[in-house]
């Protein structure tokens, strides 16, 4: 067997230059990823950028237009998927309901004729602690027992690669918070090579070490989730993964420290070493959580940025947070989030307020403002987040 291969420790996962073509459809454009063995990974995006193609493409399910994949170092494209150290955990985690749990877990490795398939099966059960349960029938366990029987019969095989395609979908959202804690406390125990998909941005940045943010078939930016979320790349991912407030305006002064931009009249200042773009017309952005709230005039600091007065348009509370939109001219709304130290919210819409923020907590963008689509024009300083986020929304499954 193939697997004996390939380090016990997982093994590291190569794209090299992927294209996928579907008839009158490219789902991936260019793909070179690396995914070092033992970690876990996860791919992130919204339905239909291309990840379940992409973990087709890693099991052998699809074969690539152009490409090479590569496990271990080794060129597993031209292999079959039976060929291949991979493993996948679907959606649907199909069990056999007629099998109880143990010979469901242990079935795979029977077929091999593999020695001792069941005090294997009883191994990886007790990893997922299932093993209590193991003479039951599928049916007789939550859907959170099943998903972690799933895991059991996919990790027995002690794949060097495993891919699991939404595999807390069918979860409700308790349960799918207390799975992304075991199969994150799995993957370390196992140190397997996990590649995980979602669409869920909260689910890909607890679980990953590293996250990669894909959009329309290629990844527009990769790291640790929280380099990702403190200093995205793209307006793309920076509201993609969480909110964000952006506003575009032009460069009009650069220090060896920071960017001044020029939005709607107002002086907005980034560092340089967070500002993508030194020059010309920029996108920049701000995290709803850095916002402060004032509800008079702030005394001028060199640290902060103000903007104001505007008015708070609506405030919702969410019991650990309140949400203010507060509507500036020329500025457009912007998203402050506020958590709920004092009790009651310490603004109502109508009143007059000023928002501020460290410099150091902005961003700036490296997107070609004119490129982004649906834009107005007398609408370069409208807030993204508002806006965009309502679209994302249904696609992320919140809804
Ligand atoms: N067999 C196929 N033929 C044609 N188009 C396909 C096929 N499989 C997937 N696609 C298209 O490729 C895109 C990416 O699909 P998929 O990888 O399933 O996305 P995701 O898993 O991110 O939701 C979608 O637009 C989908 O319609
Ligand atoms: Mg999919």
């Amino acid at each position: 067997m193939a697997t004996a291969a390939f380090a016990d420790r997982g093994a590291d996962l190569e794209l090299v230059g992927i294209q996928k073509r579907f008839p009158g459809f490219t789902a991936i454009e260019d793909l070179d990823l690396t995914i070092p063995a033992g970690s876990f990974f996860a791919l992130l995006g919204p339905s239909g950028c291309g990840k379940t193609t992409t973990l087709r493409l890693v099991a052998g399910l699809e074969e690539p237009t152009r490409g090479r994949i590569l496990i271990g170092g080794m060129d597993v494209t031209a292999q079959k998927p039976y060929q291949r150290p991979v493993n996948t955990v679907f959606q649907s985690y199909a069990l056999f309901p007629h099998m109880t749990v143990l010979e469901n877990v242990a079935f795979g490795l029977r077929r091999r004729k593999i020695d001792d398939a069941v005090g294997k099966a009883h191994e990886a059960l007790r990893l997922v602690e299932l093993d209590h349960l193991a003479a039951r029938k599928p049916l007789q366990l939550s859907g959170g027992q099943q998903q972690r029987v799933a895991l059991a019969r996919a990790i027995v095989n002690r794949p060097a690669l495993l891919l699991l395609d939404e595999p807390l979908g069918a979860l409700d959202l308790k349960l799918r918070r207390q799975m992304q804690l075991e199969l994150k406390g799995i993957q370390e125990e196992v140190g397997l090579t996990f590649l995980h998909v979602t669409h869920d941005q909260e689910e890909a940045m607890t679980m990953a070490d590293t996250v990669a943010v894909m959009n329309k078939g290629r990844i527009e930016q990769m790291g640790p989730p929280e380099e990702l979320y403190e200093a995205p790349r793209t307006a793309f991912v920076a509201n993609f993964l969480g909110q964000s407030n952006l506003l575009t305006g032009n460069v009009a002064g650069t220090t060896n420290q920071a960017i001044s931009v020029d939005v709607a009249g107002h002086r907005v200042v980034v560092p340089r070493d967070r500002a993508r773009r030194l020059a010309g017309t920029v996108t920049i952005g701000v995290r709803p959580e850095k916002l402060s709230l004032h509800r008079e005039t702030p005394a001028s600091d060199p640290a902060r940025n103000v903007l104001g007065p505007g008015r708070v348009s609506d405030v919702s509370f969410s019991g650990m947070s309140t949400q203010y939109l507060v509507t500036t001219p020329g500025i457009g709304t912007l998203v402050v989030f506020a958590q709920n130290k004092t009790f009651g919210p310490m603004a109502q819409a109508g009143d007059e307020v000023w928002v501020s923020w460290s410099i150091a907590h902005g961003f700036g963008l490296d997107d070609d403002p004119a490129e982004r689509p649906g834009r107005a024009p007398d609408d370069d300083t409208r807030n993204v987040a508002v806006h965009k986020r309502p679209a994302l929304v249904p696609e992320r499954g919140e809804a």
